[in-house]
């Protein structure tokens, strides 16, 4: 395990069980989902508390100008610590935007005690270290619909809803993500984006590795392309694209605020853990709520049910190795724990 980032008050130091189990939580939300990889976050445990906070040097200029992306992100890692806490067997209370003049502070999670470990928290949290986005078609095999069901469930519990896209709307979704990738791809902003975050590893253990994506050939719903206009190489480029058993669900808040996109982080979060949990695969799809004009076209095509905020296509993972593990950043960079003194003795 990389090491963390310690304020040190004094010589000695130690840090109370409380912290040592927000730290444990916080290590296991390093690996949670984020836009581009690009894992906006820095976390702060001071005793009891946990901070989180938005890492605006990481937010995306084109793709992401009003940090939608970067919030819902956040609120991914929000819910993968929460999970973790309780895996542990740990209760904490969560206050969201807690500092009105200091908006970058997301929320902090409190240690408030034990709590009894439940199994469905355990199958949640081991599927936190297995879960990874699989772009690549989905077997030709219906998702169960009582494993749809979980899913809006665990959304729901999260504080958001998952509307299960209809096949007579899915007509709407494909025309709304081809209109948002044909104005993407001809934005040069749009393109220096990808540039700076799709690249193989380069020591930073953030982006998306080209191996992971897929070329975005002949689907129900087009992919995001991550190259931006060509074609690029991808393990999986033999693969015959057809996808017509994929599932979109989308989840959607009631405002469209930024309390409303980790609401959305959160329930996005309990969606992909849910669906790894039952052995299914996954992939988060936010270029459809990143062009407006595209935004919109969803929201209408969905009946006006709430306010897109991310869309995530579920599915039986197709034969063969999902590829790479995208790589996460050190906790060095994203974990400052702050110990306490030890009193000197007399
Ligand atoms: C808010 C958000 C938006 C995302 N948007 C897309 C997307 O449009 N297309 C895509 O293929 N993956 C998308 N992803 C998946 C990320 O690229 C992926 O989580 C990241 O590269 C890390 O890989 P992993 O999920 O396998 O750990 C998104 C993830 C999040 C949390």
């Amino acid at each position: 395990m990389a090491a963390i980032q310690y304020t040190d008050r004094g010589a000695a130091v130690r840090v109370a069980p409380a912290g040592r189990l927000l730290t444990g939580a916080v290590l296991a939300a390093l690996d949670a989902p984020s836009v581009l990889n690009t894992q906006p976050w820095q976390w702060r445990i001071d005793g009891d508390r946990a901070e989180l906070r938005a890492d605006r040097r990481r937010q995306l200029p084109a793709i992401d100008p009003d940090g939608r992306l970067m919030t819902l992100s956040c609120g991914v890692a929000l819910h993968h610590a929460r999970v973790a806490l309780a895996a542990d067997g740990a209760q904490a209370e969560v206050t969201y935007l807690p500092d009105p003049d200091d908006p970058d502070l997301l929320a902090t999670l409190r240690y408030t005690g034990r709590a009894e470990r439940a199994p469905h928290v355990q199958r949640l949290r081991r599927a936190i270290s297995v879960r990874r986005t699989d772009r690549r078609p989905f077997a030709d095999v219906p998702v169960p619909p009582d494993a749809l069901d979980r899913l809006a469930a665990a959304a729901a519990a999260a504080g958001a809803h998952l509307h299960l896209v209809r096949p007579q709307d899915l007509t709407g979704v494909a025309v709304a993500a081809g209109h948002a990738a044909g104005v993407e791809r001809s934005d040069p902003a749009y393109r220096a984006d990808l540039a700076a975050w799709v690249h193989s590893d380069d020591g930073s253990g953030t982006g998306v590795p080209p191996a992971t994506t897929v070329p975005s050939g002949a689907r129900t719903v087009p992919i995001r392309n991550f190259t931006g206009g060509d074609e690029n190489a991808s393990i999986y480029s033999g693969a015959e694209v057809a996808d017509r058993h994929a599932r979109y669900g989308v989840v959607v808040t009631g405002g469209d605020e930024p309390r409303d996109w980790l609401a959305a982080g959160e329930a996005l979060s309990a969606v992909l853990l849910t669906a790894t949990a039952d052995g299914l695969a996954t992939s988060p799809m936010s270029d459809l709520v990143e062009i407006i004009a595209a935004r919109e076209a969803l929201r209408r095509t969905l009946g006006n049910v709430g306010h897109p905020a991310i869309v995530v296509r579920v599915g039986v993972a197709g034969r063969g190795a999902t590829g790479p593990r995208a790589p996460r950043r050190g906790a060095e960079t994203a974990v400052e724990l702050v110990a306490e003194r030890v009193p000197e003795r007399p």
